[in-house]
């Protein structure tokens, strides 16, 4: 059925998602604080485990009720191997996952007392994605409701990626994560941008809020556990997010990327797609990990029930 409310005895389709994006291994270390330069700390723990902001995002969608297809390019090693089988286990498309010649990429992240996190990434065969390779995936966008990009990946190819997915009648939804000025000056066809507090003090937003970047229809900005600003063009409301006790905040802006994504490929409007992603954020919280940490349509739908208080 396209369009319109769901009828009593059809089964609603699940949207498609392409992820243009990076897949890393992280190595996450908790600490009581975070080192000083010259220091050395013991760590309470340490996990290995699969992230990279693109992937996150990918089973973000997924758990929370997508068809995703993740594109992006692995190392020819053995994580390279066993993210495929982790992909495919989420049940995510990973045809557009290419083999490139150099590691996986690979995170290195401490997570403090406070549930707070600093990351350092190799991005290994994530620098080998190019906007050539992405030429020869337009089959990858085709019917996809959505194109959800972050900035781990070359911007020649995120550029790209952003150009095939809007040609292939998709949203185009960018995370400019990590931050690169250059992504704001290079005519990125971009419908919807989420940023945190931080990236949106660099946007071209005006002296008033209102003011869009060019061709965007909205600005979705993350601000923890503060209200998220949903700035459309002339008009910035916000929406109160669950409140929580945070034991590890990393993934977190991952899981509220996916989840936004597919509430919008759903169909939801922008201010319920944000409170659907803002509960699963939420929840990613909880639980130490990223991608271990995110949680199904079901335990999503039963936060929001309970509303924003606790
Ligand atoms: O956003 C969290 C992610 O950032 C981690 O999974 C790490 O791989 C880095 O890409």
């Amino acid at each position: 059925m396209h369009g319109g409310s769901c009828c009593e005895g059809e089964v609603k389709k699940a949207p498609t998602i392409s992820v243009v994006g990076s897949l890393n291994v992280d190595l996450t270390f908790r600490v009581p604080r975070f080192p000083v330069p010259g220091e050395t700390l013991t760590a309470s723990q340490a996990m290995t485990a699969f992230g990279g902001k693109g992937a996150n995002q990918a089973v973000a969608a997924a758990r929370a009720g997508a068809r995703v297809r993740m594109i992006g390019c692995l190392g020819n090693d053995e994580y390279g191997e066993r993210y495929r089988e982790h992909l495919a286990g989420e049940g995510i498309d990973h045809a557009g996952v290419l083999a490139g010649a150099g590691p996986t990429g690979a995170a290195f992240i401490t997570v403090d007392g406070e549930g707070e996190n600093t990351i350092v990434v190799h991005p290994g065969a994530n620098h080998e994605l190019t906007v050539a390779k992405m030429s020869e995936l337009t089959d990858l966008f085709t019917e996809s409701a959505v194109a959800l990009l972050q900035l781990e990946c070359p911007l020649d190819a995120v550029a790209g990626a952003a150009e095939v997915a809007k040609d292939a009648g998709a949203t185009v939804i960018l995370n400019p994560s990590p931050w690169d000025p250059e992504s704001m000056e290079r005519n990125i066809p971009i419908d919807i941008l989420i940023v945190n507090e931080r990236e949106a003090e660099a946007l071209p937003l005006g002296s008033e809020m209102g003011c869009m970047p060019q061709g965007c229809e909205a600005v979705i900005v993350t601000r923890g556990a503060r209200s998220t600003w949903v700035i459309t063009e002339g008009r910035t409301q916000e929406v109160e997010p669950p409140v929580v006790t945070p034991v590890d905040t990393v993934g977190a802006g991952d899981t509220f990327a996916g989840v936004f994504a597919l509430a919008h490929a759903e169909g939801l409007g922008l201010l319920d797609a944000v409170r659907l992603a803002n509960a699963a954020a939420a929840l990613a919280t909880l639980r130490p990990g990223a991608q271990e940490a995110m949680p199904a349509r079901g335990e999503i739908e039963e936060m929001l029930s309970r509303g924003v208080r606790q």
